[in-house]
């Protein structure tokens, strides 16, 4: 029949020129599919007579099978071209130069804290931590501040809005002593902390930022006094420059959370420059501290005629830059990759007592 060797030409056509899987499968549809032409002229055998269709049949099932092979034959070739096509995409040329390495780096605020937390560490004290949002109390009363005391606003500190309920007026902290607080409150002595943390106060210049950090220590015991304070601190200062020892002076001052008070200066020389401690004739201001004063101790639940103890406190992003030769604060905040990545330390030396700061 005519009729069967146009369809089989109108189908072996269309299957050769089919452009892609998804075409292929709809002629396969159309052809040998429940409803499809060839299916329709198998299900017509049934009603013919067994002379026709001993004649029909093979016709009919070689049409099949002959379509069904086509169909097979140009699903091979289509995926074929389409794996070639994907793997001539996603074909690498190896011999091409490779990136160059793109590494983060630590920020040296927090490499400083991380040595920091290590040498302290190393004389046995431990790192307690405090809200960057405090309270009054906190902030101020509980550290001696009497109320509405012009300290509270020598501080330059950034007050929240009032909650309308309380009045409750809270404040970014304006340093980490607030935490002397907390942990005297919430331990009982002895008491050998370090608190790293951020602080914040409206300040912006080349040596103030807005935001900057702070490290504060606390060591409450019997019979502290401010020999203990002194060697603490000189040790530390030392091996925190990594020299052998520091030639350092303690000069009165004032701070309302301790009795004596003192600031630390370290001898250094500037000339030329170039910072050399123990050298020359200046003398540079490293931190505060002092004896923890009666009030604060009573009003964390410490009886002074028991526990004594020291405090000090100290800006680590200014120990940074004096140590690591940094000359500008405010960049230190800008994350300027090109700055991090000069000034930045390795993530895999983290800083140890016995292996070494930096
Ligand atoms: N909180 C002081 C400040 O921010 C620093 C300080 C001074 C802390 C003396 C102390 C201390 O614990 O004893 O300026």
């Amino acid at each position: 029949m005519t009729d069967l060797n146009q369809l089989e030409l109108d189908l072996i056509n269309a299957i050769g020129s089919a452009e892609g899987v998804q075409a292929l499968e709809e002629l396969r549809i159309a052809a040998l599919g429940k409803a499809g032409s060839i299916s329709g002229l198998l299900k017509g055998l049934g009603a013919m007579s067994p002379d026709e269709r001993r004649v029909e049949g093979p016709r009919i099932n070689g049409l099949r099978d002959r379509v069904a092979a086509a169909l097979a034959a140009r699903k091979g070739e289509l995926e074929a071209a389409e794996l070639d096509a994907r793997l001539r995409s996603e074909h690498m040329d190896l011999t091409l130069p490779s990136r160059a390495a793109r590494t983060g780096s630590v920020h040296p605020t927090l490499q400083v804290m991380d040595e920091m937390v290590a040498l302290f560490a190393d004389m046995g004290f431990s790192v307690a931590e405090g809200p960057d949002i405090e309270d009054d109390f906190h902030n101020f009363t509980a550290l001696n501040f009497p109320p509405r005391h012009p300290a509270r606003e020598m501080h330059d500190t950034f007050f929240l809005t009032p909650d309308p309920e309380t009045g409750e007026r809270k404040v970014l902290r304006t340093h980490t002593s607030p935490v002397q607080i907390r942990t005297m409150m919430s331990t009982t002595p002895p008491i050998r902390i370090i608190a790293p943390g951020r602080t914040f106060r409206k300040d912006s210049d080349a040596t103030h930022t807005p935001m900057f950090h702070q490290v504060e220590g606390l060591v409450i015991d019997r019979d502290i006094h401010m020999g203990h304070l002194k060697w603490t601190l000189e040790t530390f200062v030392a091996r925190f420059f990594e020299v052998e020892g520091i030639d350092a002076r303690f000069r009165p001052h004032h701070f309302p959370f301790t009795e004596p008070s003192a600031e630390m200066d370290i001898r250094c020389d500037r000339s030329g420059g170039v910072l050399k401690l123990n050298e020359g004739n200046s003398w540079m201001e490293i931190l505060g501290c002092g004896m923890v004063h009666p009030n604060v101790l009573r009003t964390c639940g410490i009886d002074p005629d028991e526990y004594q103890g020291f405090a000090f406190g100290m800006g680590v992003d200014r120990l940074a830059m004096l140590k690591y030769g940094i000359p500008d604060l405010r960049p230190m905040f800008e994350a300027d990759s090109r700055w991090l990545a000069h000034y930045g330390f390795s993530a895999f030396s983290a800083p140890s007592a016995a292996a070494g700061l930096s």
